[in-house]
């Protein structure tokens, strides 16, 4: 049986204490280095700092000592690290480039950006006696992400960081990662009711032309979401060196339906066609009310890691997310199998596990599965689709009184709908996230756990065939 709050299995999460953003995302000598907002003193967001794991396939990850360390002047916010190849910053030599941790000092009523620098491959950093690098005199300022621009305007680092309050992203340029001068800003547009934090912006080829590449800028809004609370919504547009400017549309799109992925930020050091996110797999709504096992207290892990391409979907460009999970071998095949009534199907659920459906609803007005359910049929992930709406559900209400009342809710995931409903589901301890539509709609939660292995589908008005169920477990 699983228990919500011991580590899962794919997913990175400390040992102990509390997590929140991914930071300093960094493909680095043939490492992957994910480091996080993390109190090395509890399970509460406080005494921010940020923690540091590595991986070689994004799936395994190593846990080290606390890179960056809060001290009495500010907090260690959120922020981005890039590989100074080029030795622009000095930090390094020639011969053997920094790199450089681009992060939020954060005092009481001041945000200020600033550096660290790490010559030894990110073991250990040093915060730059400059700090700060760039103070716009403002409490809400926050989140620098820096990439390496490459285009038609030349070649230097840009830096897109949030006015949280002011729901403004702003752009900022430099040479050496030292001084920085403004580019622009955007916003507020779109989702603006909560406050702005965490952008990203990034190229994507549409369906891999390079001869149609655009540009996403991706921001997270702490309140507000479709779901309830946080979310990422992303927007499409163009970057010429000095300004977004987004595609005309209505449409907010949002990055995932689900409650638990937030502050969702890319990987530097990869290759554009290798674009790859991992998020915070939790909610600002009941973060620090989430229970917690007293023998190993922790708070917070990260998504899958991702890997993101546009698509165009009748004619808009979307995004598809692809999750970089285990490599696994299968446990259980089902297929041909009709039901009407509760029907549990001869396969089980593990602890981890990708999960491959395919449903054919036929005349069915809908049809709802539960993954992970005990002996009778209690607990376990509860899913329910309806073809007429195209919308699947994901029902948390039966949580036990353990969780917050705000975790206890229904989150709807839009689809493309029809009467064939065709998912891939990583269920890990104390998650599920649901790829449909080929990866173009997503929705990431955090569940209360399984209660068995149980694995049961039924049809409402009407009888339903489970053409295809694959369940496969990490190996190893
Ligand atoms: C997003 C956020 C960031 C901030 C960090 C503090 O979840 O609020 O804006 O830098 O968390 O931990």
């Amino acid at each position: 049986m699983q228990t919500f709050g011991s580590l899962p299995h794919a997913h990175f999460a400390p040992r102990r204490n509390w997590l929140n953003d991914p930071n300093g995302l960094v493909r680095h000598d043939g490492r992957y280095h994910l480091f996080f907002q993390y109190n090395p003193e509890g399970v509460d967001h406080g005494n921010m700092s940020w923690g540091h794991a590595s991986s070689t396939d994004l799936v395994l990850w190593e846990e080290h000592s606390v890179a960056l360390l809060w001290d009495e002047h500010a907090q260690i916010f959120s922020g981005s690290a890039v590989f100074d190849e080029g030795n622009t910053s000095g930090f390094g030599t020639d011969e053997e480039p920094a790199l450089v941790a681009i992060y939020t000092a954060a005092a009481a009523d001041l945000q200020t950006q600033a550096l660290a620098y790490s010559t030894d491959g990110g073991s250990t950093w040093t915060k730059y006696a400059g700090n700060p690098v760039l103070d716009r005199g403002s409490a809400d300022f926050r989140d620098p992400k820096v990439f390496r621009y490459r285009g038609s305007a030349g070649e230097y680092w840009v830096m897109v960081a949030v006015e949280a309050v002011e729901r403004r992203v702003v752009l900022y340029r430099s040479d050496d990662l030292k001084q920085w001068s403004f580019l622009s800003e955007y916003g507020p547009r779109g989702a603006v009711e909560g406050v702005w934090e965490c952008p990203d912006l990034f190229p994507l080829a549409v369906d891999g032309d390079p001869a149609d590449v655009r540009w996403v800028m991706l921001i997270s809004l702490n309140a507000g979401a479709p779901a309830g609370g946080s979310g990422t919504q992303y927007v499409v547009g163009s970057f010429d060196g000095t300004t977004f400017i987004p595609e005309p549309s209505d449409e907010v799109l949002w990055l995932d339906h689900g409650r638990d992925d937030y502050a969702g930020v890319t990987f530097s050091g990869l290759p554009d066609e290798e674009r790859t996110l991992i998020a915070w797999m939790s909610n600002w709504d009941y973060a620090g009310d989430l229970p917690y096992r007293e023998d190993e207290p922790r708070r917070g892990a990260m998504t899958l890691a991702r890997r993101l391409e546009l698509t165009l979907v009748d004619g808009r460009p979307l995004l598809r997310q692809t999750p970089v999970g285990p490599e696994v071998a299968e446990t259980a095949r089902v297929s041909g199998i009709r039901a009407e009534e509760w029907t549990t199907l001869p396969a089980a659920l593990p602890a981890c596990a990708r999960v491959e459906l395919v449903v054919e609803l036929g005349d069915a007005a809908g049809v709802e599965l539960r993954l992970g359910h005990d002996d009778d049929l209690r607990g376990g992930i509860a899913l329910s689709y309806d073809p007429a709406t195209g919308v699947l559900a994901h029902d948390r209400t039966a949580a036990d009184s353990r969780f917050p009342d705000a975790f206890r809710s229904v989150q709807s995931l839009p689809t493309a709908g029809g009467t064939r409903l065709e998912l891939t589901v990583w269920v890990d301890i104390g998650s599920v996230e649901v790829f449909a539509d080929d990866g173009v709609s997503v929705l990431t939660d955090l569940t209360a756990g399984a209660a068995g292995e149980g694995v049961s589908v039924r049809g409402r008005g009407g009888s339903v065939d489970v053409a295809h169920l694959s369940i496969a477990a990490p190996r190893g």
